[in-house]
């Protein structure tokens, strides 16, 4: 079902928010990351740890869940449609595996963000954790990748596309056919109300006696 201009617009602004916000996300949980792989000092390991939990679990994973079903409704409530073009496939795909990559990877940060949270835990064991920054710098290339090609739209129509578009196309020209027919009939054969009784009086009145 395609969208009215309105209601479309709201879902544009609403899933450019969602999937731009992510990668915002991302780069300041970058940040935070880039701390916990260079850092030597306890507090700023602690602190850096405990924050990729909870930037990860409270705004990361919702703006992806969100850019992906905000993505699934542009698609299907637009002329793009969901397996027409490949622009379109490839986000998908690649927003899923980023997704599911996303969600497998915060089982990780939950662990280094326990770890952290244990006021026992010592410096040494605080360094040795490590850092996610291949994932997350990873996932911030991938991510560009999806808004470079959902911006430019590149041509390319799946085999799917050009079948909907040729069904389409004949339909489309059925229908003009079928309202030149309408419109070539003839009058007599268009108005019912010239062939009764009632119809002829009219037709009388106007001087048209004979054709009734
Ligand atoms: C990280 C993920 C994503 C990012 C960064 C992203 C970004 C964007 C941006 C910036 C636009 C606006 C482009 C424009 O019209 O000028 C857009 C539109 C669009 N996106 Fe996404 N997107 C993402 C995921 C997805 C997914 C997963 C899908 C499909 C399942 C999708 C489908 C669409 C469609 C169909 C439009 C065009 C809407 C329209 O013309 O009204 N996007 N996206």
């Amino acid at each position: 079902m395609i969208m009215p201009p309105r209601m479309r617009k709201f879902a544009l602004a609403a899933h450019i928010t969602l999937a731009v916000g992510w990668i915002g996300a991302v780069a300041s949980y970058i940040a935070l990351d880039v701390a916990a792989a260079a850092s030597q000092d306890t507090q700023t390991l602690r602190a850096a740890y405990l924050a990729m939990g909870l930037i990860a679990w409270y705004v990361i994973v919702p703006l992806a869940l969100g850019s992906l079903l905000s993505g699934l409704v542009m698609s299907v409530g637009t002329k793009w449609g969901l397996f027409r073009h490949y622009w379109v496939l490839i986000s998908l795909l690649l927003t899923i595996i980023a997704t599911v990559v996303l969600l497998v990877e915060t089982q990780t940060i939950s662990y280094f963000a326990e770890v952290a949270a244990d006021p026992t835990t010592s410096t040494e064991d605080l360094r040795a954790l490590g850092s996610t920054l291949v994932h997350s710098v990873g996932g911030t290339v991938v991510l560009l990748v999806i808004l470079v090609l959902n911006m430019y739209k590149p041509r390319g129509m799946t085999r799917y596309g050009w079948r909907k578009q040729d069904e389409q196309r004949r339909a489309s020209q059925r229908s003009k056919q079928d309202k030149q027919r309408k419109v070539s009939q003839p009058l007599m054969q268009r108005l019912p109300l010239f062939t009764g009784v009632r119809g002829r009086g009219i037709l009388r009145s106007v001087g048209m006696q004979d054709a009734a």
